[in-house]
C-alpha cells in the first residue's frame, strides 16, 4: 500500500524507533526492499534520485515504482533523494511523489532557507512531505573540508524558518564509505532534538555500527537514510555470478539486498520496542 512519510515516522517516534529509508537505482532493488518490509510486516520509505530517474526515464520508473508501492502489504513511503534543484523538486511533486527531500546544504544558510521555502510553497500546496538539511554531511569524493557538523543554533535557525516536516542532520556519518561509531556525535543529536523537537533524519547509513542505532535513535533520529550497503550487496552477488545468465544474477543480487534490507530493519528497531507501522 502506498505509505505516508509523515504517518510512519510519527509512528517510529512514538515507539521509539527509526524508519529506514532505502535507497534504489534499479527496479530488481525495488522489489528487494519491498519484499524485506513485507517479511518483516514493516512499513519504510522507498527513495530514489534525479540522477537515477534521469536514467530510467521519469515517468516510467515512478509508475513503476507506484505500482510496486500500492501492491505491497506494508505502507511503502515514495520519495525523491537529495534534490538540489527546484525543478526536480516540482517534477516529483507533479508526478504524485508523497514526500520529496529538498538538499541544500552547500549552499549559504540563508540561501538554503530561501530555496527550501520555495521547496515547502510549491509541495505543501499538494500535500507532500518534505525533507530538508541543514549543515552538511560528507561525502565520498567531496573535499574533507566541505563537512559541516550541523550546530544546534543552524539547525533551530533552519528548522524555524523553513517549514519542513523533517530535518537532516550532518553528526558525523558519510555517503558512501563506512565510519566508526566514534566518528558519530550523539550527543549532538540530543542537543538538536532538545532544541528543535523536530524528526530528524540521519543520512549514510550504510555500515554504522548496530549499538550506535539504539543511541541516535534515542536522541531522536527518526529516519535513516541506507543506500551504499545495499549497492555493496547487490554489486558483490552479481560479480559472484559473472559465469550465471544475467536473469540467475539479478535473482541472486535480488535476494541478496532483500536479506540485507531485513537486517537493516531489524537495525531501526534495535531500541528494543516493536514497531507498529
Ligand atoms: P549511504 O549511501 O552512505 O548509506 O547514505 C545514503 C543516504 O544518506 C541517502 O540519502
Amino acid at each position: 500500500m502506498i505509505g505516508n512519510a509523515k504517518e510512519l515516522i510519527t509512528h517510529a517516534r512514538a515507539s521509539n524507533q527509526a524508519v529506514p529509508a532505502l535507497n534504489i537505482d534499479s527496479i530488481d532493488m525495488a522489489m528487494a526492499v519491498i519484499q524485506a518490509g513485507e517479511r518483516c510486516q514493516a512499513g519504510f520509505i522507498l527513495q530514489v534520485t534525479a540522477e537515477t530517474l534521469d536514467i530510467w526515464g521519469w515517468e516510467f520508473l515512478t509508475e513503476t515504482l507506484m505500482g510496486m508501492a500500492e501492491k505491497a502489504s506494508v505502507p511503502v513511503a515514495l520519495m525523491l533523494d537529495h534534490a538540489k534543484r527546484l525543478d526536480y523538486i516540482r517534477r516529483a511533486v507533479d508526478l504524485g511523489y508523497p514526500g520529496v527531500m529538498f538538499d541544500g546544504s552547500a549552499l549559504p544558510l540563508s540561501e538554503n532557507i530561501a530555496q527550501t521555502q520555495e521547496v515547502v510553497r510549491y509541495a505543501k500546496a499538494r500535500g507532500t512531505f518534505v525533507e530538508g538539511e541543514v549543515g552538511h554531511v560528507a561525502r565520498d569524493g567531496e573535499p574533507p573540508e566541505w563537512e559541516h557538523l550541523t550546530t544546534v543554533k543552524e539547525a533551530v535557525e533552519y528548522w524555524e524558518a523553513a517549514g519542513i516536516d523533517a530535518l537532516a542532520v550532518a553528526v558525523g556519518s558519510k555517503h558512501g564509505h563506512y565510519r566508526s561509531a566514534k566518528d558519530i556525535n550523539v550527543e549532538r543529536v540530543g542537543e538538536i532534538y532538545a532544541a528543535v523537537q523536530a524528526p530528524l533524519v540521519l543520512h549514510g547509513g550504510s555500515g554504522l555500527p548496530a549499538e550506535l542505532f539504539g543511541a541516535v535513535i534515542r536522541g531522536g533520529i527518526a529516519k535513516v537514510n541506507v543506500g551504499t550497503e545495499l549497492r555493496r550487496v547487490w554489486w558483490a552477488a552479481m560479480d559472484a555470478a559473472r559465469q550465471s545468465k544475467p536473469r540467475e544474477a539479478l535473482l541472486s543480487a535480488r535476494e541478496h539486498v532483500a536479506d540485507r534490507a531485513i537486517e537493516i530493519i531489524h537495525l531501526m528497531r534495535s531500541s528494543g520496542i516493536s514497531p507498529q507501522f
